[in-house]
């Protein structure tokens, strides 16, 4: 078996984790070990630096050095072996979001950026796929208000996960074969069809 590598993306409130659990289910009935992770995070120490990523205020290249640190010490530990066993590598998150926050929301500069990605992973290893959950920041955040306490990102205003928005569009351009959008305004179980759907189209599911 391939491995096969997916990652998740979107604004805070896009609605991701659900369908990351469904997707997991539905490439295990068909016989295939799955690994579930997350970023920043998926390692001890990763989870650390996740901790004050999320918690702390901090400049930018700091943030950006942060997420990417995290990202090494999950690649090499987490997602190559796994990938290098024939699993399914579902990632709740990957560099797209370092562009797309640090980069785009932010306003962190893009070459550093595709400078830290270089050293981090390269090209060797880049998702086979990666979903990203599209809907309007005005949206987003009437769900978040609706459910937690926010943590430091989602404590950004709507024109900052706006300019979010506009950093996953970016990457989506760059990176055509690679990413699929999906509509994230619409009913979970619409939602679903659309994750299935895309899956399906690559061949990752009969
Ligand atoms: P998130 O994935 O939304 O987890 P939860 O649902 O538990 O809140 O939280 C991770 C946050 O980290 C999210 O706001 C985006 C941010 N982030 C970055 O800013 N840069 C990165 O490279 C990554 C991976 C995440």
């Amino acid at each position: 078996m391939q491995g096969l590598f997916i990652t998740f993306e979107g604004i805070d409130g896009a609605g991701k984790s659900t369908h990351i659990a469904a997707l997991a289910q539905a490439f295990q009935a068909q016989g295939r070990v799955v690994t579930m992770s997350r970023e920043p995070g998926g390692t001890p120490l990763a989870e650390q630096l996740r901790d004050m990523v999320l918690t702390q205020p901090m400049d930018a290249m700091t943030e950006a050095l942060l997420v990417f640190a995290a990202r090494r010490e999950h690649v090499l530990q987490v997602i190559e072996p796994a990938l290098a066993r024939g699993e399914v590598v579902l990632c709740d998150r990957f560099t797209d979001s370092s562009f797309a926050y640090q980069g785009a929301g932010r306003g962190f500069d893009w070459g550093i950026l595709s400078q830290l990605e270089c050293w981090v992973h390269g090209t060797t290893l880049q998702p086979n796929l990666t979903i990203w959950f599209d809907l309007p920041a005005v949206i987003a955040a009437k769900r978040l208000v609706a459910s937690r306490e926010p943590d430091k990102f989602e404590s950004e205003s709507q024109a900052f996960f706006e300019k979010v928005r506009s950093g996953y569009a970016q990457r989506a351009k760059d990176a055509p074969k690679r990413f699929v959008a999906i509509n994230a305004h619409q009913s979970p179980s619409d939602v679903w069809l659309d994750v299935l759907a895309c899956v399906r189209d690559k061949g990752f599911l009969p």
